[in-house]
């Protein structure tokens, strides 16, 4: 008989054992902090002091930004609807994509591929500028509808700094920013997925997890908006009540 076992790098689990990337978890759970596990079983080593305090600040910044984002207006509704607490979550989780929270990870793909397209970061820049604008694209992680300077950003990288992480990625990044201002005559701040993407990159993440730091992050804040949804607000109540027109074809028959 063919050999059906497959292969996990994870975890290693028995009676009475459970050790991730070869650590009991009682000693993680004893001496890591929370971001510091996370760290760990994303990429497989205990991180250093800085990386560490970097991880815990990329996983608190986005724990929540009010109710009006598309991903707790998604928890909300769900919960609103009369559904259960983890039907909302995952609700909120699944609204989450390339233009909210998800955009960590094609901002990262794309510094990942471009950062190695020179040395010089600015003039990389330019050329990375051109090719959105040739492709008529956005650049993922710049831009905010409330924030001239997202508080975040600056924070995040004042953290990387301070611990010796100004690497290529967050170069380009802050080179990004000027070269949008110049070619398309707009100033579009990077905002916090832009951050957390430059850091995870100098941190040496692989760009394919990018939305997992903003899943990781914001869940919390998930469950806060639909905990407060159930226990304050009235079933089925008017969520999201902007004007609208129906705009399509009037009444017919077939
Ligand atoms: C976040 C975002 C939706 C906010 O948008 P907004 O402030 O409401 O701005 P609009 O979508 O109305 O765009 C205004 C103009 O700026 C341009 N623009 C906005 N963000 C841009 C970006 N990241 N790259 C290039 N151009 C951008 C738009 O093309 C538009 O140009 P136009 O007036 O010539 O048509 C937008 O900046 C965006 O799509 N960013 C990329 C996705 C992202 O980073 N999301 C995470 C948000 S935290």
């Amino acid at each position: 008989m063919a050999d059906e076992t497959w292969k996990t790098a994870i975890t290693d689990i028995g009676p009475g054992k459970i050790r991730i990337k070869g650590y009991h978890i009682t000693d993680i759970m004893e001496k890591l902090s929370y971001a510091e596990a996370v760290y760990l079983i994303l990429k497989g080593e205990v991180p250093s002091k800085a990386e560490a305090e970097l991880m815990n600040a990329i996983l608190v910044s986005s724990l929540d930004h009010g109710a009006s984002p598309p991903s707790v207006l998604g928890t909300r509704t769900v919960v609103s609807g009369g559904n259960s607490l983890n039907a909302a979550i995952a609700g909120g989780v699944l609204v989450i994509g390339d233009t909210h929270g998800g955009a960590i990870e094609q901002s990262a793909k794309i510094m990942q591929e471009w950062a190695n397209k020179g040395d010089n970061m600015t003039a990389v820049a330019a050329d990375l500028v051109d090719w959105l604008k040739e492709s008529k694209k956005r650049m993922p992680g710049f831009g905010h509808r409330l924030h001239n300077i997202d508080p975040r950003t600056g924070k995040l990288f004042e953290i990387a700094e301070r611990h010796g992480y100004k690497g290529k990625h967050i170069d380009l990044c802050k080179a990004v920013e000027k070269a949008l201002e110049d070619k398309l005559g707009k100033k579009l701040p990077i905002n916090v997925d832009g951050a957390i993407a430059a850091v995870i990159s100098d941190m040496g993440f692989d760009w394919r997890l990018g939305k997992g730091f903003f899943i990781i992050s914001r869940t919390p804040g998930l469950l806060a908006h639909a905990y407060e949804e159930m226990t304050r607000e009235r079933p089925m109540r008017k969520l999201g009540p902007m004007p609208f027109e129906y705009d399509g074809p009037g009444e017919r028959e077939i």
